[in-house]
């Protein structure tokens, strides 16, 4: 595992300097999600593709940028699910975008995960890892991730993100936010699912949710490249992780980009979601 968390701590280096230093405008190209990519998506992405190819102990990858999986080394025994860029579409406005993987060993479902990293890059470039439990490190100037702090999410926390076209939300979700805010919380919310969770894991609680909507039933995360890591750093941080009803790390994808409506927050807040769905 250890040389699979520097194979992306190299990834994220080198990531960190083309988002400082290249051209962030749109290619030509659409992802299997029906994205256009960014020239930064398809190079981040090549980064990662490259740095795993040079760790014996991984089988195979796949990026939410390509349409298939990419065998590594037949005798690996990890498989690992990543999003190179996520919230690339806020690069124009300079806010922070961050890398999500998922490490998994024999299926890219929430059984067989065994460990989960996000970088975060804001002012600083921070990595946070779920293996054991959920450690947060900031890179320095010399090159190195240091140790910080252990991530824990409090039982409860008053702030609320929660994504998709609000005309297209269910009454269920409308009531859900309505008695959040009733509760005192307050809107947070970016539009890039890793500054918006590290946030809440940060300041130690509340609520994100990309609910299902009349424009996107099934919501629009990715299970195994942004909904899967994220619930298992949830789950191991303290708080839970829910489809609206059931736990996120129970589902199974038919397909690596299949997308699921999706739930993250402190145990107070996910009850409060499975009150609004009964
Ligand atoms: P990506 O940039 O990898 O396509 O992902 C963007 C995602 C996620 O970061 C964010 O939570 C969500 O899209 C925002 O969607 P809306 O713009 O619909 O709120
Ligand atoms: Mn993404
Ligand atoms: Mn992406």
């Amino acid at each position: 595992m250890v040389e699979i968390f520097d194979a992306i701590k190299k990834s994220a280096i080198r990531i960190k300097w083309l988002i400082e230093n290249e051209d962030a405008s749109y290619s030509q190209n659409i992802n299997a999600t029906g994205d256009t990519q960014l020239k930064l998506d398809i190079k981040s992405d090549l980064i990662i593709e490259e740095e795993f190819k040079k760790i014996s102990s991984v089988k195979e990858i796949i990026s939410e940028e390509k349409e298939n999986k990419t065998p590594i080394y037949e005798n690996g025994k990890y498989l690992v699910g990543y999003d190179p860029l996520d919230g690339s579409s806020l690069l124009d406005v300079n806010f922070s975008v961050g890398s999500i993987f998922g490490i998994y060993k024999n299926a890219y479902d929430g059984k067989h995960m065994i460990a989960a990293v996000y970088v975060i890059y804001g002012p600083v470039t921070q990595m946070v890892t779920a293996y054991e439990d959920v450690g947060m490190y900031k890179l320095n100037e010399d090159g190195d991730f240091a140790f910080i702090k252990s991530l824990e999410l409090k039982d409860s926390g008053l702030i609320n993100a929660s994504g998709g076209t609000h005309t297209g939300w269910s009454k269920k979700h409308h009531n859900l936010i309505e008695e959040i805010y009733e509760r005192g919380a307050r809107l947070r919310y970016s539009g890039g699912m890793v500054p918006d969770l590290h946030q809440i894991l940060l300041k130690g609680g509340g609520l994100f949710s990309y609910p299902s909507t009349s424009d996107t039933p099934k919501g629009k995360l990715r299970m195994v490249f942004e909904v899967f890591p994220f619930a298992f750093i949830f789950e191991k941080a303290g708080g839970e992780a829910i489809d609206g009803k059931r736990r996120l790390l129970d589902l199974i994808p038919m397909h690596p980009h299949d997308t699921t409506p999706c739930y993250f927050g402190s145990k107070k807040e996910i009850e409060l979601v499975l009150k609004h769905n009964e």
